[in-house]
């Protein structure tokens, strides 16, 4: 049976569309079954119409408490019988309640090397535009497992994108995109087929 994904998005889904296109070459054996998205004028979910995909737009503000907001989460995730959530571009922290019950069963790409360039505040061409200004030579991707701290969890693969002379926050943005692309559906891969094995912090396993 194909791993139930849900994939929670905030922007325009490339990394979502990436996905969706592996799957369809037969590379991932990765169902998705749900998408959550918290801007509802968000490209991310013209993939997901495209293909029939549920698509839901969910925001904490919508809610009076975190708590019902939680409940709402859990219940979506329980009713589509959701086995691991994929951050792709999601810019909305995920409530401890939903990491405790998904321990170890939420992945989150990051466009740089954590520790470096992450934290709260830096998401999307914040984290380009922060390499720049500081001279950094390399940058990259981080997929890591969501624990409850920001851009923490452990790592479960990186790679190094190089920072040429004549980069602007856009071709920096686009190379490491490259990057994202050409990777996260290994480590979707890799889960699916039970390869990760995790102690600590530390992450073993062929991606
Ligand atoms: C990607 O670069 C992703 O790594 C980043 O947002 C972009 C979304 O692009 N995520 C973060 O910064 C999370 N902290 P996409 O919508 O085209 O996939």
């Amino acid at each position: 049976m194909a791993l139930r994904c849900a994939v929670f998005a905030s922007g325009g889904g490339s990394n979502f569309k990436a996905l969706l296109d592996r799957k369809q070459s037969g590379d991932l054996h990765a169902e998705f079954v749900l998408l959550i998205g918290n801007n509802s004028a968000a490209g991310v979910f013209q993939h997901a119409r495209k293909q029939n995909i549920p698509s839901i737009h969910l925001a904490p503000s919508h809610f009076d408490s975190e708590l019902a907001y939680v409940e709402k989460l859990m219940g979506l995730l329980r009713d589509y019988q959701v086995e691991l959530i994929v951050l792709a571009g999601y810019m909305k922290m995920i409530p401890s309640a939903v990491v405790a019950a998904y321990h170890n069963r939420i992945i989150n790409i990051h466009p740089g090397l954590l520790p470096a360039f992450g934290g709260p505040g830096m998401y999307g061409l914040r984290v380009h535009q922060a390499v720049l200004d500081y001279g950094a030579k390399i940058t990259g991707v981080t997929i890591h497992f969501v624990d409850e701290h920001y851009d923490h969890g452990p790592v479960i693969l990186q790679q190094v994108v190089p920072v040429l002379d004549t980069d602007t926050v856009n071709t920096l943005a686009d190379r490491v995109l490259k990057a994202e692309h050409g990777n996260y559906w290994r480590v979707i891969e890799a889960i699916a087929q039970g390869k990760l094995r995790i102690e600590g912090r530390r992450v073993f396993g062929n991606v």
